[in-house]
């Protein structure tokens, strides 16, 4: 398997980075189920100036668990990008991903995110400002291109390749589609087949189960897997993409539990406080907000499981620890899988989606 720069991941599976899911104590769990790698949710290189509470929110990670640390920007000045890299590295980065993939028009208007697709040089320029600044290993993470009449993704390889890029991350859709249709992975194949050995290529899209894996492994010859809508809910993808079992109703209930007591606390600490408050009013407000962020993790949790809309129903009432702990622990511990749910998609609000 190619190192990622200095890098040599103990496997070939990624957690993708995911606005507002993949936060540190979900990377966290996904390293621990096998992840090899598990880079942020886009960042602002802007908002790195400011060092906001909300951008130190972004910035936290596990030193002991996330190894190697990488960090993804966003942003369309090469020298605004290099000057937030370094920021980034004091704060413990160990690799640099750039988003050339968000889709977002507030993004891509500044060129940034997809906008980089339509300026190789710049997207370049990046890479290579960012490397000298930091001396950190830069990777990237595009889409196939803009839209069907712009598909660019070999000469972005060109490009970003002669700028030393560490490993280059597609997600095989244009800008122009969103998530809708299947990721075209032909286009992973072509990719791999047009760089070699040159940088590694990390495959990207729609992959849900272990054959999906090993089908997108064989028929793109691509280095990494980096999974994305895969694990919300099922962060135990990468045990079983490593041979490992399915999780027992005992073991998923522990995991959840222990993912939301977590969750609970970071938000706590990651929370902006408006108003001085008496410490008792502001714990119980930090709980409440934490109980509503951890909504949709738990009905990804639920998905596919009997019941699953009532629990859902349950949660979306609750507004407390207790509450959320009560029912989450009746209904994980003898839960069954529902044949009869539908497949595949989770519930997802796409404008979340950033890349
Ligand atoms: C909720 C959500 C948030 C996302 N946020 C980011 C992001 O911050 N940066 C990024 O590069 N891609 C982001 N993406 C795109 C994913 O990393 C990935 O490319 C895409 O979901 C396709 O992979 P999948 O089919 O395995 O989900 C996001 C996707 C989703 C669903």
């Amino acid at each position: 398997m190619l190192p990622i720069g200095p890098y040599t991941l103990k496997n070939r599976f990624v957690l993708a980075p995911m606005a507002g899911v993949s936060e540190m104590p979900f990377r966290v769990l996904a390293f621990e189920q096998g992840a090899a790698l598990a880079p942020t949710e886009l960042i602002s290189a802007q908002g790195l100036f400011r060092i906001s509470s909300r951008t130190l929110r972004y910035l936290r990670y596990d030193e002991k668990i996330e190894r190697p640390y990488s960090l993804q920007l966003f942003g369309g000045e090469p020298d605004v990008m290099a000057k937030a890299a370094v920021i980034a590295k004091q704060y413990g980065a160990q690799i640099i991903d750039i988003n050339m993939g968000c889709p977002v028009k507030k993004v891509t208007k500044t060129g940034a995110g997809s906008g980089l697709l339509c300026d190789s040089s710049r997207a370049g320029e990046i890479v290579r400002q960012i490397k000298a600044a930091t001396g950190l290993p830069v990777t990237a993470k595009i889409r196939s291109g803009w839209d069907a009449n712009q598909k660019n993704f070999l000469q972005m390889a060109d490009v970003l390749g002669a700028a030393g890029v560490a490993a280059l991350a597609v997600h095989p859709r244009t800008r122009a589609q969103g998530y809708s249709g299947k990721a075209d992975w032909s286009v992973i194949a072509e990719l791999k087949k047009h760089v070699g050995n040159a940088f590694p290529i990390i495959g990207n899209g729609d992959v849900k189960t272990v054959p999906d894996a090993v089908r997108m492994v064989e028929t793109t010859g691509c280095d990494y897997v980096m999974i994305g809508r895969g694990a919300l809910g099922n962060p135990w993808i990468f045990r079983e993409l490593l041979g490992g079992a399915k999780p027992t109703n005992a073991e998923r209930m522990e995991l959840v539990l222990r993912h939301f007591r977590q969750h609970l606390t970071f938000s706590a600490e990651a929370r902006v406080h408006r108003e001085e408050l008496p410490p008792e009013q502001r714990a119980a407000k930090d709980e409440l907000q934490g109980v509503h962020s951890f909504r949709s993790h738990l009905g990804w949790y639920a998905h596919g499981l009997h019941g699953a809309s009532v629990f859902r129903a349950k949660i979306n009432h609750a507004n407390s620890k207790k509450e959320v702990e009560d029912a989450l622990e009746q209904f994980f511990v003898g839960a069954s899988t529902d044949l009869t749910a539908p497949e595949g998609e989770q519930e997802l609000d796409y404008r979340t989606a950033l890349g």
